[in-house]
């Protein structure tokens, strides 16, 4: 009686335990940085560059604070280092840019991918 009651408690821990398992996504496909990101469909400039845009680059690079020269945080700025190149060079660390953002590190592979595409869409204001 004693060894079935043992018996039964074991049962239900392991029934427990097994049901608190869960597969972590990030975990089990390691290369997924994508695997929450969110660049289905259109990447939209207001709703998805910007606020990127806002909490890595515009500190550096606004109107009144334009580092290196390099204006942003208006459409008509941003689009501008969009079509000549050296917003995804940089960001992308890529040979003969500064990698941006300065001093810190680099974005991470969604914000990144979310930014390209946004470029490769042309870069419109949507
Ligand atoms: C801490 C300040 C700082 C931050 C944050 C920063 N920048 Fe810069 N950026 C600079 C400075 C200073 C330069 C001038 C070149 C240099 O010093 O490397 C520059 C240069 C650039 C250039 C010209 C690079 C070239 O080689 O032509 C681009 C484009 C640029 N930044 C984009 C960005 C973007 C996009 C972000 C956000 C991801 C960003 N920056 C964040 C300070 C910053």
């Amino acid at each position: 009686m004693k060894n079935r009651f043992l018996l039964m408690m074991l049962f239900t821990g392991i029934i427990l335990l097994s049901s608190c398992y869960y597969d972590k996504e990030e975990l089990l496909y390691p290369t997924g940085a994508l695997t929450n990101c969110d660049t289905v469909g259109t990447v939209s400039y207001s709703a998805k560059v910007v606020p990127i845009l806002q909490q890595k680059c515009y500190s550096c690079h606004s109107i009144s604070f334009p580092s290196g020269n390099v204006a942003m945080s208006t459409y008509a700025t941003d689009k501008a280092t969009a079509v000549n190149g050296s917003l995804y060079g940089s960001i992308n660390h890529a040979n003969g840019y500064s990698p941006m953002p300065k001093g810190a590190a680099k974005m991470t592979t969604c914000e990144i991918a979310t930014i390209k595409k946004w470029i490769d869409a042309g870069s419109p204001n949507n």
